[in-house]
C-alpha cells in the first residue's frame, strides 16, 4: 500500500516530472511489470506537464494497493471549458513558448486515455479533476 502526494507548480519546467519520476521509481522498486509502469508513468507524465503548462498549479495524488494504481490530478483552473475537444487529438491552447520547450502536440489527452483503463475528468473555472485507474493484472485495452 502506497499514498503519496507531490505538489505541481505552473511553469516550472525545471520540477516538470518530478512526480512521474517517483511514481516510476516506486513502481519499479516494488518490481511492478514494465508494460504496466510504462503506461501508468506515461498517462502521469502528460498529466502533470498539463499542469505545469496549462493550469496556475495544483497536486498529485498516488495510490497504490495490490490490484491497482488511482492517480488523481487536481488543479486550481482555468479549466477546460471544452473537454471533447480538449480530448481531440491535436486540438491544442500552447503557446510558442510551450512548442519551443517540446509540449504542444495536442496528444497528451488522448494518450492518457489509452494509456489508462478508466478516466474520469471533471473540469471548471476553479479547477480540473482528473483521476485515473490502472488495474495491475488483466488485460489492458487501449481504449
Ligand atoms: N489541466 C488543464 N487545465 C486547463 N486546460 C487544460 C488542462 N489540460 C489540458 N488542457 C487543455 O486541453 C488541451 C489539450 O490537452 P493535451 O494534453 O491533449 O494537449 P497539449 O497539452 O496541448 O499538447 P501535448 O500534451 O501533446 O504536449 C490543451 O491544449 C489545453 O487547452
Ligand atoms: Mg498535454
Amino acid at each position: 500500500m502506497v499514498n503519496k502526494e507531490y505538489q505541481i507548480i505552473a511553469r516550472n519546467y525545471e520540477l516538470a516530472g518530478r512526480a512521474s519520476s517517483d511514481i516510476k521509481r516506486t513502481l519499479r522498486a516494488l518490481s511492478a511489470d514494465s508494460y504496466f509502469v510504462k503506461r501508468v508513468c506515461s498517462a502521469s507524465y502528460e498529466a502533470e506537464i498539463n499542469i505545469v503548462i496549462h493550469s496556475v498549479g495544483g497536486y498529485a495524488t498516488f495510490q497504490l494497493d495490490d490490484h491497482q494504481v488511482i492517480l488523481e490530478f487536481f488543479d486550481d483552473g482555468p479549466g477546460i471549458i471544452d473537454i471533447p475537444l480538449a480530448m481531440t487529438e491535436g486540438y491544442s491552447t500552447a503557446t510558442e513558448q510551450d512548442h519551443s520547450n517540446g509540449f504542444g502536440a495536442g496528444m497528451g489527452l488522448s494518450n492518457i486515455k489509452r494509456s489508462s483503463d478508466i478516466m474520469e475528468i471533471d473540469s471548471n473555472p476553479e479547477g480540473t479533476h482528473l483521476k485515473l485507474t490502472f488495474f495491475m493484472n488483466g488485460e489492458h485495452h487501449e481504449n
